[in-house]
């Protein structure tokens, strides 16, 4: 027998009975006289003592022990004259009679505790070492608790959980697709699913009601700290169903979630359109956790000889309450550099300090009186010891800016709270997506995604100026700034389908090749149906205040997409480029 017990569980209850544990050799300190060692598994830390007097060929062996041995031992539980009330197992200790080294270990390459001193590559290379500290483990743990109550909901709600094909034809989610090479015929490609979006669609068509999934996504794409080249998704759909029956339902989950695993009541979601998040926010994905919402001052500061604001397109501030004092010139130079640095673009910065005797000090005093600058004051809620901060230019860069200029400001003054969670439904996103360099259409979600009921004669028959104000049954779970879920109500009918995509620029030899099966299967009774899918990894990151999802991933890929521990991506042998006809091409494409 391995263990009567583990390390995370013995107490004052067990003092005087002879137990037995296996584990990992967290720690040693010899006192001559005296060895202690620190005996970890995944459940806690037990103390064992070896005593010179008592047993000294025991207590020698014990002194030779390295960081990381896997040991089993068996002894007596007794209490502890020097406790440990910062550990479960401090009360205790193990007055250890025998000893069995079950595994020998290298020194490791960096330390196995909370804090480790292992640099990122070589945490990644030694991925296993890394699991084993705690903090790490904690978050896998997390992660499959999430995992389970994820399920017990769904369930729960009568969804049925079907596995779809990672060997797919590419779906359309917006990334580059991973492709593999098909051995059995010659030339063909498979890709790996962006997401599983047709098949839930197609299981929908089948009669299967309400459908979920915990599923591997893969997308190539450039990586981040919220993105992974294969990331998983809680992926959902339902059938006759409304937008509304939608969010409430994973308004429900999210609530379930937050509840079951961290203890957290959330009150009912805000909603807010996609146009007023981008007016209020700059952002589709706001972080509410704080308010420093967008006040728009076209009206009251263009037309008074200011030619940068008289030219903008946009004149937009915040304002940052009581941080007027906190900003010397030095402060808002840098501040102003930071915002002209070429990630955020800005050309610069407007100021104004509300002071306490109701006169301002301002970047743009020579252009504008005390009585111009009280409007935008008063627009803006201003107090005495408030800090204005506005940009101008093109609409849509400087909300944007502004963005980076909110969050930032947001950050410095600590509004960005842990353990306070701020979730919203991010409704109405726009259909389809102009974009200048291609000179053609996007779909702002995916292809799938359906107009709003009171848009669809407009898109049938409208210009091409009606297709850039259409609106979708599309929407975003987002919690404090991070884009969770996102999902919408779909297209069911043939013609509009086919519609979207002669928008979308697919050729009807195009939509018939990629997505002919769908559109086979609207033919035959599809029912009107809907979904939506939560980024799992990053839902466990912000559950856990977090902002890397690599810590809740076992085995996670660097920035540049590879697996350190098996050196993935790597290449193949010349014999299995050959078998799968790669050598072949290679060489034709060069002809
Ligand atoms: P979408 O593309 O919005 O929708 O993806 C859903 C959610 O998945 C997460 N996510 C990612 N997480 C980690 N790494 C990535 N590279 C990554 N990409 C996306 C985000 C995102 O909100 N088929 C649709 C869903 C639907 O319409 O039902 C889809 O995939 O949290």
């Amino acid at each position: 027998m391995y263990r009567t017990h583990n390390c995370g569980e013995l107490r004052m209850d067990n003092v005087g009975q002879t137990i037995t544990l296996s584990g990992w050799l967290q720690a040693s300190r010899d006192f001559g006289g005296m060895t202690f060692i620190d005996l970890r598994d995944r459940y806690g830390i037990t103390q064992l003592v070896f005593n010179m007097e008592d047993d000294e060929a025991l207590c020698n062996q014990a002194r030779k022990l390295g960081r990381e041995y896997v040991l089993k031992i068996s002894g007596l539980v007794r209490e502890r004259t020097n406790k440990n009330p910062n550990r479960p197992t401090g009360n205790i200790e193990i007055e250890v009679k025998s000893l069995e080294v079950l595994n020998a270990a290298k020194t490791p390459p960096f330390t196995i505790e909370e804090d480790t001193d292992g640099g990122e590559d070589l945490r990644m290379k030694y991925r296993y070492l890394d699991l084993r500290r705690k903090k790490v483990q904690d978050n896998i743990i997390f992660r499959s608790e999430l995992a389970i109550e994820t399920r017990k909901y769904l369930a729960n709600k009568d969804f049925i959980e079907v596995e779809t094909p990672v060997l797919i034809k590419s779906t359309p989610e917006g990334a580059r697709d991973f492709v593999v090479p098909s051995r059995m015929n010659t030339g063909e490609f498979y890709a790996l699913p962006q997401s599983p979006q047709t098949f839930k669609q197609i299981l929908m068509v089948a009669g299967f009601d309400k459908y979920f999934q915990i599923v591997k996504c893969f997308r190539d794409e450039d990586l981040r700290a919220d993105r992974q080249p294969e990331f998983t998704q809680i992926d959902c759909e339902m059938s006759f169903v409304t937008q509304e029956d939608i969010l409430n339902t994973f308004e429900g989950l999210t609530k379930h979630l937050f509840k079951t695993t961290i203890g957290v009541d959330l009150a009912d979601f805000p909603r807010i359109s996609y146009d007023e998040a981008m007016e209020k926010y700059g952002s589709d994905k706001p972080d509410l956790r704080f308010d420093m919402a967008f006040t728009e001052l076209n009206d009251v500061a263009q037309q008074k000889g200011f030619s940068v604001f008289d030219n903008a397109e946009l004149v937009v501030g915040i304002c940052a309450t009581a941080q007027a004092n906190a900003y010397s010139n030095k402060d808002i130079k840098a501040l102003t550099e930071w915002m002209q640095q070429p990630q955020i673009g800005a050309k610069g910065l407007v100021y104004v300090k509300v002071n306490p005797d109701g006169t301002f000090k301002s970047s743009v005093g020579k252009f504008f009186s005390d009585d111009d600058l009280k409007v935008w004051a008063n627009k803006m809620n201003a107090k005495p010891g408030d800090l204005l901060l506005i940009l101008s230019g093109e609409t849509e860069k400087t909300r944007k800016q502004l963005n980076n200029l909110r969050l930032e400001m947001g950050r410095r003054m600590g509004l960005m709270k842990e353990g306070d969670f701020k979730p919203l439904w991010v409704l109405d996103f726009p259909l389809l997506e102009w974009d200048e360099e291609s000179n053609r259409f996007h779909a702002m979600h995916h292809p799938f995604t359906s107009p709003k009921k009171e848009d669809v004669d407009r898109m049938m028959a409208g210009d091409h100026e009606t297709m850039k104000s259409l609106r979708a049954d599309a929407y975003d779970l987002v919690i404090n700034g991070s884009e969770i879920g996102g999902g919408s109500i779909r297209i069911h009918d043939r013609a509009l389908q086919s519609r979207n995509f002669d928008l979308l620029g697919f050729s009807k030899e195009e939509a018939a090749d990629q997505f002919g099966f769908l559109l086979g299967a609207f033919e035959y009774g599809a029912p009107p149906h809907g979904g939506i899918a939560f980024g799992f990894d990053r839902l466990c990151a912000v559950l856990k205040g977090q902002s890397s999802i690599r810590d809740f991933i076992a085995f996670p890929k660097n920035n540049q997409g590879r697996d350190m521990m098996i050196d993935a991506p790597a290449t193949i042998s010349a014999e299995q480029l050959e078998e799968l006809a790669l050598l072949l091409q290679k060489k034709e494409v060069e002809r």
